[in-house]
């Protein structure tokens, strides 16, 4: 398994791949943005090294895989702050996107999918962190995709039901109506995320929800954002 922060960093790489070379034709050296002051550079540089392991040791095929994203990352920055690419070096980095573009391969092989009780299995072995599914629900983090889920966008209770008091209201209300006979509230949200389609809330538009967040998010995702949802036990109101 991939751990989410590499791919994070090498999605991010692939996305503004291109738009650094673009960048990069007409930028002067060093561009005086807050972004390429020394100590925001120097910042980034230690980043990108703390969220790749190295341990050659312990594993070297990871190692020597992050080694790879760490140099494309480095490019990136200098990209960034003003590097003008040689033809020949425009040409390699066109050849890396190619590799890159294997990306969404690798993000289909981590996703969870759509097979219910895989997922529901699958969930048994993670633990939820509701902080960092805080974090994706509110679209500070990004999905798997290295894009915003937008899930507090919608529910604010006009467009889509409240986000406060979600867990209250699955236990004891949704979990009461007949068509979800014998879900738990864990099998009622994770079905509500990832087949939003096969159980709509009454009073709210069917087909609205995207149904592509099994694609975009890997079980500790999921776990993660299940775990904020379930901590949401505020009172429901009259
Ligand atoms: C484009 C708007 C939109 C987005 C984005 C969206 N939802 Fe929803 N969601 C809805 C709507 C509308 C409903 C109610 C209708 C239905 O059941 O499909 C709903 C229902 C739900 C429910 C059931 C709530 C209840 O009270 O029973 C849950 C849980 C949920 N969404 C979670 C999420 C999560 C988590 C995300 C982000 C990963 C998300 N939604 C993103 C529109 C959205």
């Amino acid at each position: 398994m991939l751990n989410r922060k590499p791919l994070l960093v090498f999605v991010t790489i692939m996305l503004f791949a291109f738009a650094g070379i673009l960048m990069a034709q007409d930028s002067s050296p060093l561009p005086d943005t807050p972004d390429c002051n020394p100590a925001t550079l120097a910042e980034q540089q230690a980043t990108f090294e703390s969220l790749l392991t190295f341990d050659f040791e312990a594993d070297a095929e990871t190692a020597r895989d992050n080694l790879f994203r760490l140099g494309a990352a480095y490019q990136m920055l200098a990209l960034q702050c003003g590097y003008e690419a040689t033809d020949v070096e425009v040409d390699a980095m066109i050849q890396q996107i190619l590799v890159f573009a294997s990306m969404a391969d690798i993000i289909t092989a981590n996703s969870v999918g759509g097979d219910m009780d895989a997922i529901l299995l699958g969930l048994d072995d993670v633990r939820g962190d509701l902080f960092n599914g805080q974090l994706l629900y509110n679209s500070i983090e990004n999905g798997l995709d290295g894009f915003p889920l937008g899930c507090s966008g919608c529910h604010g209770g006009e467009a889509a039901p409240l986000t406060e008091g979600t867990w209250t209201r699955t236990d004891e209300i949704r979990l009461n109506d007949e068509a979800l006979a014998g879900y738990d509230v864990q099998r009622y949200l994770v079905e509500s995320i990832i087949h939003p389609n096969t159980y709509t809330v009454p009073d709210y538009l069917p087909n609205l929800m995207p149904s592509n967040f099994g694609s975009r998010l890997d079980m500790q995702m999921l776990a993660d954002i299940v775990a904020y949802l379930e901590s949401q036990d505020q009172l429901l109101e009259e």
